[in-house]
């Protein structure tokens, strides 16, 4: 099953359970400057669930673009990790409840796409007897597969909240690592957490304490990638269709073969999950700056075009990809289809300033780490990081993760100081300039 068709088996499913579908919401948060980005299928219905707002249906179905870029640097590096995804999502506010969720779970991945039920895991919070006798009892799922979790509690920031119950394909061993415990809830690559079913009754408060909300919710997110993987038999998610036609493209325009050398790999990965990252972020109307969501773009981008470099592809290649991600996204995603033009003109105008700087940055980053090495130091200084964040752009964020590829940390008190000591500088001479002007 291709991605586009699992994303509509899914979502049809869910309508025939009587949901009303919703197209993906943008990636910028409405009315909640708790986000900078939406990183949840259920992050644009908080209102819903809180009882702010009243929802167009009480039973709700997405495939809801998100974006997370908490752990960037793991983006590449291993089999499940990305900055962008799309989270398919069933959400019940004030009406079903755990037992329906867990049942339309189960029907979909058993019944509907077919899943193999011995390759099925499920965890529950450990004092939720109700969704333990609910998978067992009435799903038929076998007491081996069912393990009781304490980290079972799914938050996001501020917001609803609460107990949740999480479903797991065993990928088999040879995906493994050598710990005799590995089981569900490992980190490793055997027990690919699918699908997270959170039985929402509380909401997060900014002080951290926890309200129970005034009716009872079910928000669930499954991963379209990871299923897709799953379903497709891939080793990980770079594989599927909805991302590998991008990673075809690279490695042609590099001139190299994917599963050659994992050096390689890496950097195709990463260009393949930020392509899709900044055709969405610009889609949404996210543009690159220096500030918040226009940093994050911005971060990202130079960080795919600097793995381009290492693939050694000269000259400009994100902005072609968007057309290979558009064309792998647009039919299920009406915002992507729609911008085409204009995320490539974005993404061609900072491509081309960042060319324009790259080398030279790269050049003295890397002597100036010889010189470092030489005299013995591990650290490189906040002053240099400022100057190639300033004059060379390089995101420090880049210059760390360049840095830490050869054993070196940044000085991020002295890039702080540094920074601070501009924005008082730039600040100054405004100052100055509206002297000026007032002054007859
Ligand atoms: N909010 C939960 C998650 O993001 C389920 O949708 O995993």
């Amino acid at each position: 099953m291709k991605g586009n068709e699992l994303r509509q088996a899914y979502l049809q499913f869910f309508e025939s359970k009587g949901h009303l579908k919703l197209d993906t919401f943008s990636l910028i948060p409405e009315n909640d400057p708790s986000l900078l980005l939406i990183g949840a299928g259920m992050a644009p219905l908080k209102p819903f669930f809180t009882g702010k707002l009243v929802p167009p249906c009480h039973r709700i179905t997405t495939s809801q673009t998100c974006m997370r870029t908490g752990d960037l640097e793991n983006v590449g590096r291993t089999a499940r990790h990305h900055t962008f995804f799309e989270m398919l999502g069933n959400f019940s506010f004030g009406d079903y409840f755990k037992k329906e969720a867990i049942h339309w779970a189960w029907e979909f991945l058993t019944e509907v796409i077919k899943l193999d039920k011995n390759r099925l895991y499920v965890t529950v919070y450990p004092d939720d007897q109700e969704a333990y006798d609910t998978w067992h009892k009435e799903c038929g799922v076998e007491e081996s597969h069912i393990s009781r979790l304490e980290d079972n509690f799914w938050e996001i920031g501020e917001g609803p909240c609460g107990p949740d119950s999480e479903i797991f394909f065993d990928q088999g061993p040879e995906h493994g690592c050598d710990d005799p415990n590995c089981a569900p809830g490992c980190d490793c690559d055997r027990y690919l957490e699918i699908w997270n079913l959170v039985f929402t009754q509380f909401n997060k408060m900014p002080d951290g304490s926890y309200e129970p909300l005034q009716h009872k919710n079910i928000d669930t997110g499954a991963g379209l990638e990871r299923l897709a993987s799953v379903l497709q038999g891939c080793r990980t998610n770079f594989e599927t269709d909805l991302i590998y036609p991008i990673i075809e493209a690279t490695a042609k325009r590099a001139g190299v073969t994917y599963n050659d050398n994992p050096n390689t790999d890496v950097s195709l990965k990463v260009i393949a999950d930020h392509a899709r990252a900044v055709t969405a972020l610009i889609s949404d109307g996210v543009l690159p700056s220096n500030e918040g969501r226009g940093y994050v773009l911005r971060r990202i981008l130079r960080r795919a075009v600097r793995h381009g470099r290492l693939l050694g592809i000269e000259g400009i290649f994100l902005t072609p990809l968007v057309d290979v991600v558009v064309d792998i996204l647009g039919p299920g995603i009406k915002s992507i289809a729609e911008k085409k033009d204009f995320v490539k003109r974005v993404v061609q105008n900072e491509e081309e300033r960042f060319n324009q700087t790259l080398e030279q940055g790269l050049e003295l980053l890397n002597s100036l780490i010889d010189t470092l090495a030489a005299e013995k130091a591990t650290v490189v200084p906040g002053s240099e990081v400022f100057k190639l964040y300033d004059t060379y752009g390089f995101p420090w964020e880049l210059t760390e993760e360049i840095a830490s590829e050869r054993g070196f940390t940044i000085d991020h008190e002295g890039f702080e100081a540094a920074m601070k000591e501009q924005r008082e500088r730039a600040r100054e001479a405004r100052v100055k300039e509206d002297a000026k002007v007032a002054t007859p």
